[in-house]
């Protein structure tokens, strides 16, 4: 008798398999293909990474489950179709949507992300926490991602889907997705033991609209722990790493990242170029970076980090540290 989550990860490589069917082979993939086309996709990636394709309608996953004699109610336990409310019964989650399998670091399949081939919202649609799938320690990518990190001790944390796979097909093999969420410490860490135990740096990749900007800030303490090195790759306006990879190729990001300040420096230029370097732009620097540096826990990379705050800005260190001290309980 095959545990839980082996029944899970069972469905779930089977339904991989149906999406990708669809895609490839079924008349209805065609829409998704040409998508897919359009986007730039090299089949190989999409291979690679079992892209898939969800037909439209309520019940084409549930006929396949019926046919394979699989279990409805793991199917819902795997967030794959949705018990309808006023009837009985069930329907698929994903309807005419391209199909991302979501891996877990040993390549098994723990969950799926849909996107809609046109305008319409939500734009994703993702698998619900399971028994097999937590958000808060998964990265997209990182099965793929993880002997490249290891070889080249470093590794490009991006935010998108798309970002992932234009990064492989640009060569950049050595990356993985948040998938929207923000960077948990769970995923420092795993990161962090699939590169191994050499050197190694993760780069942040932001998009100008720089909304993981804080969120970064909450992961410097870990990045610390885990002994990486964190720096940011800050995209121009409008762009994100697909489209930016697309347009300007892997030369062009690969010097972005030459010049890539530490995730320290970046967070303080950020505030100085929000608040200025006036008295009052001073002291909101210093409340805003003094939480940051309270949750450092080594004394020495805390003490590096806020003479390096104090030196930027221009104010005395002992202020500096003061304001570090009143965080703390
Ligand atoms: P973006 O809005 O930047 O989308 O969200 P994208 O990845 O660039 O997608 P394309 O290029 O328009 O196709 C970044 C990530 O946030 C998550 C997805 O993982 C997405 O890739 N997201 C976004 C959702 O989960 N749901 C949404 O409705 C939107
Ligand atoms: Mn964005
Ligand atoms: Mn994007
Ligand atoms: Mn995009
Ligand atoms: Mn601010």
């Amino acid at each position: 008798e095959a545990s839980q989550r082996e029944q899970l990860l069972g469905l779930n490589r089977r339904v991989m398999e149906f999406y990708q069917e669809m895609l490839l082979k079924n008349p209805r993939g065609r829409g998704a293909r040409s998508y897919l086309e359009k986007r730039g996709m090299d089949p190989e990636i999409l291979r690679q990474f079992g892209i898939g394709f969800a037909p439209p309608g309520w019940d084409n996953l549930i006929g396949f489950l019926r046919k394979n004699r699989f279990s409805l109610s793991l199917a819902e336990k795997a967030g794959l179709i949705v018990p309808r409310k006023q009837q009985n019964g069930y329907y698929d989650r994903f309807r005419n949507r391209v199909i991302f399998p979501i891996r877990d670091v040993t390549g098994q399949v723990v969950a799926f992300g849909g996107r809609v081939m046109d305008e319409a919202l939500p734009k994703y649609l993702n698998s619900p926490e399971s028994p097999v799938y937590h958000k808060r320690s998964t990265l997209y990518g990182l099965h793929a991602a993880r002997s490249a990190c290891r070889s080249r001790g470093r590794v490009y944390i991006v935010e998108g889907y798309f970002d992932l796979l234009a990064m492989h097909q640009h060569g950049l093999t050595n990356s993985v997705a948040t998938l929207g969420t923000s960077l948990t410490r769970d995923h420092i860490r795993r990161l962090s033991r699939a590169a191994g135990s050499g050197d190694k740096k993760a780069y942040l990749v932001f998009d100008s609209d720089a909304a993981g900007v804080n969120a970064a800030k909450r992961t410097i303490g870990a990045f610390l722990e885990e002994g990486m090195e964190a720096a940011v790759i800050l995209l121009p306006p409008g762009h994100d790493p697909d489209s930016y990879l697309f347009d300007q190729g892997a030369e062009a990001f690969d010097r972005l990242a030459q010049k890539a300040p530490t995730l320290f420096g970046f967070l303080i230029e950020n505030a100085v170029s929000a608040h200025g370097l006036a008295l009052e732009g001073k002291v909101k620097i210093i409340t805003e970076m003094a939480p940051v540096l309270a949750e450092i826990q080594d004394a020495v990379a805390r003490s590096v980090y806020i003479q390096h705050l104090a030196e930027t800005i221009g104010v005395d260190e002992a202020a500096v540290l003061e304001k570090v001290r009143q965080q703390q309980p």
